[in-house]
């Protein structure tokens, strides 16, 4: 799919389909929408007087566009005002997705609202974002070529230049390709496979580093080995380094940490059967994060930026890891696996300590970590804790830009003290209370440099299909972590 800046006015454009957002306050028309009403000989006033499109129950209506140029309108609904990139990226994707299986080639886009730069970028990404079609992974066969069709040029209407579109359309394809990877399933995607995905982005310039088990035991990864000893599939550390991340200053280098967890039963402690193939998803994390060093590779390869992706299967079986065992961690410290489920942060706290013994100055990890984040935050906001808080707030600003939805939580170490363990330094799961803050404050033990934890155990995928996505995974962070390297790599 192609991206272009459009200079043409909505009433004056040449395509197939004029997307319009509409807004609850658009019960009366009036400004700019009023105008194209007008032009199109009020095509969008009936629309809405006869009830197809209702504010309140419908998100899209696609009607005739009456004496315009553009053949059918597409009125696109599920967002608020004044978001800025979250808007944005909202109604293209709606709107793309929307038109999947028709005629539909060419699509103009017209966000009211003047957006900024990062606003247009948003939308270009969600616009192909909103194309992308799960049932391609495994080549469905009952899909026919009618339902393969989906929009190939997305103009948006006032967009300031061509070249933001063009690095929109390579963050795009790395969202997707995040995507694709967390949406993999774990016959097909294990640690494993996953290096060998990683080993592919040496064609990318980036010298990528894979640690079997042996390596891991001499190095004392004990926390990650522990959870990776009951599957069959072998744990594998998979670091990917920019070729900046050499040249870099010492102070001056990021490591993006993700969970890669290729599918979790729970292990020994394991979760019930209903919905557990979403477990898939549990790998999220390090589909981020390669997907993110591999566009950033691409857009900017002196950013001074690694991949950490821990790479597990959590499983049940004679060898597992039982509840009661004490595993001692890379950095020293003695962990009692009280549950064997929670074993994203033995992982990570690993993969964080090795990053750090790498030179990494800042660190951000990115995990499907606890099901209270899914069940605080829902599917749209990512959850994040920061030590310190401006090095979070530099986060907060890369999701902001992009249009994604992060959100602070308080790293409130005042409740390690909850975490004692009888036999080691900590335990690795306490009580429900305060369970999604005191996950962060297990991993804030292992960490000693500026650091931020993303929880997107709810915002990774969708259970269901949605107006904006369909059901499955997102690329949740991806976007995220490509602005960040990049904010932080002209910072350098
Ligand atoms: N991968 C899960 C978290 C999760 C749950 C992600 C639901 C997406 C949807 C994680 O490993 C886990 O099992 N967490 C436990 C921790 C508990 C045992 C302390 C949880 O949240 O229940
Ligand atoms: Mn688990
Ligand atoms: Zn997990």
């Amino acid at each position: 799919m192609r991206l272009r800046a459009e200079p043409s006015s909505p009433a004056s454009v040449e395509t197939d389909v004029l997307a319009v957002p509409i807004y609850r306050e658009d019960r009366e028309l009036s400004g700019d929408l009023a105008e194209l009403d007008a032009a199109t000989g009020g095509v969008i006033r009936a629309a809405i007087d006869w009830g197809q499109f209702n504010i309140l129950e419908h998100y899209t209506a696609l009607i005739d566009a009456g004496s315009i140029r553009a053949e059918l309108i597409l009125l696109v609904n599920g967002v608020r005002r004044g978001r800025g990139p979250w808007r944005a990226r909202r109604i293209a994707s709606t709107a793309t997705r929307r038109l999947q299986g028709t005629g539909a080639r060419r699509l103009a886009l017209w966000l009211r609202d003047g957006e900024d730069a990062d606003g247009y970028a948003a939308a270009g990404v969600g616009a192909m974002q909103g194309t992308y079609r799960p049932t391609e992974l495994y080549g469905r066969v009952r899909d026919t070529e009618a339902m393969r069709r989906s929009v190939e040029e997305v103009s948006l209407i006032g967009a300031p230049d061509q070249a933001g579109l063009d690095h929109a359309s390579t963050v795009a394809e790395g969202v997707e390709f995040g995507r694709t990877l967390a949406n993999r399933a774990s016959n097909d995607l294990y640690p494993e496979r996953m290096a060998e995905v990683a080993r592919g982005l040496e064609s990318d310039g980036c010298s990528v580093e894979i640690l079997g088990v042996d390596e891991m035991r001499a190095l004392g990864m004990n926390a990650l080995l522990g959870v990776g000893q009951g599957a069959a599939h072998e744990p594998r550390l998979i670091a990917i380094r920019l070729p900046g991340w050499e040249r870099a200053a010492a102070d001056r280098r990021l490591a993006i940490v993700g969970k890669g967890v290729c599918f979790d039963s729970g292990g020994i402690s394991i979760k019930p059967a209903d919905k557990m193939e979403e477990m898939k998803h549990d790998k999220s994390g390090a589909a981020a994060v390669i997907a993110a060093a591999r566009t950033v590779a691409r857009l900017a390869p002196d950013a001074p930026l690694m991949a950490v992706a821990p790479m597990v299967e959590n499983m049940p079986g004679g060898n597992a890891q039982r509840p009661g065992d004490v595993v001692k961690a890379m950095n020293g410290k003695t962990v009692e696996v009280i549950n064997t489920d929670a074993e994203g942060r033995l992982i990570l706290i690993d993969a964080l300590h090795w990053a750090e013994t790498q030179g990494a100055s800042h660190l951000v990890d990115i995990a499907t970590l606890t099901g209270a984040a899914a069940v605080a935050f829902g599917d749209l906001i990512s959850a994040y804790f920061a030590r310190p808080r401006d090095w979070g707030a530099e986060v907060q600003a890369a999701a902001d830009a992009t249009g994604e939805w992060f959100w602070e939580m308080p790293l409130a170490t005042e409740y390690r003290a909850s975490l004692d363990s009888a036999y080691a330094d900590i335990i690795n799961s306490g009580t429900r209370d305060g369970s999604l803050i005191k996950s962060a404050v297990f991993l804030a033990d292992f960490v000693t440099k500026p650091w931020v934890h993303v929880d997107i155990a709810g915002s990774a995928y969708l259970t269901a299909d949605k107006a904006v996505n369909p059901k499955g995974a997102l690329g949740t962070g991806v976007s995220t972590l490509v602005r960040l390297a990049l904010d932080y790599a002209k910072q350098g």
